[in-house]
């Protein structure tokens, strides 16, 4: 075969939309970083063109996919293996083919973990944890939270029902509550989560200032070249420690880079590289 025409293994996000997506540069970082040949697509599939989409990304030989907003919790009827964090959190932000099959998982709350357990070297043991919001977002980080063991970890939701049935689903792997915005118990709160979708339209829901304390980490799953309106909301209350969720992003793609490639990229230079601080 011709240098030029060797086959690259080829990767991609699907979303909708997709545009704003910085999953290319972070694996192509990747695959610079640890010498491996890839492609990575930006891939822009509405909903109901969703498993067309797969299946032909499956078909003309893709090795993997990332998935993201709104397609994660309906590509898990796509899938023929299941991972056990991709099960319980009832949503799959990576696939991987193989072998005719499509293998999917769930990276974004091991990705949460290590940027606040590795990164910011935070102790969640005993930590009063409170997760804003009730949607796919909290499914897929309440699992990992709860295994390092805090001492309470409330969900708190403008639908507080929704909470309640998150908050229930995981009783058995840790001390979990939930609340609504106002009515918050108080507590010393060592970090404050917020998984909810308000940003994305320009919304600052009532939040509960009252929660930030001396110490409280107020960490955004969300991302912006700008400070995001959660994080500037925290700055206002006197939040010393804002972070958005660069260090997640890059974290969580590392680890779907490690289920595709088998190598584990270092992702300080990457995050170096792409990160805004809020
Ligand atoms: P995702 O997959 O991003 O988590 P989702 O499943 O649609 O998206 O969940 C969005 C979450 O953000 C929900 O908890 C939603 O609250 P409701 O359950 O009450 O709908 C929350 N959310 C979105 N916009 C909000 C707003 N303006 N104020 C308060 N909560 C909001």
């Amino acid at each position: 075969m011709a240098a030029d025409t060797i086959a690259v293994d080829r990767y991609g996000v699907m979303g909708y939309p997709v545009s704003h997506s910085r999953s290319p540069v972070i694996h192509r970082l990747f695959a610079h970083q640890t010498n491996q040949k890839i492609q990575y697509e930006l891939l822009k599939v509405a909903p109901e063109k969703l498993e067309q989409a797969v299946r032909q990304f499956q078909r003309t030989g893709g090795k993997g996919l990332n998935v993201t907003v709104p397609h994660k919790t309906e590509v898990c009827r796509l899938v023929d293996q299941l991972s056990e964090r991709a099960s319980t959190a009832g949503a799959v932000n990576t696939l991987a083919f193989q072998d005719g099959e499509i293998f999917g998982d769930n990276t974004d709350g091991i990705g949460l973990l290590r940027d606040l357990v590795v990164n910011r070297g935070l102790t969640l043991e005993n930590a009063n944890i409170l997760v804003l919001g009730a949607g796919g977002a909290t499914r897929g980080i309440v699992g990992p939270l709860l295994e390092m063991q805090p001492r309470l970890l409330l969900i708190a939701n403008r639908t507080p029902r929704k909470a309640e049935i998150i908050s229930d689903h995981f009783a058995r792997s840790g001390p979990t509550g939930f609340s609504s915005f106002d009515d918050i118990p108080d507590e010393d709160w060592h970090l404050i989560i917020n998984a909810t979708s308000a940003g994305y339209k320009g919304e600052i829901p009532p939040y509960p200032a009252d929660a930030i304390g001396d110490r409280t980490l107020c960490y955004d799953l969300s991302y912006g070249l700008k400070i995001t309106p959660f994080c500037q909301w925290a700055r206002e209350h006197g939040a010393t420690e804002v972070a958005m969720g660069w260090g997640m992003l890059v974290e969580q793609a590392a680890e779907s880079f490690h289920i595709w490639r088998g190598v584990r990229p270092d992702t300080a230079p990457v995050l170096k590289q792409i990160a805004v601080s809020a």
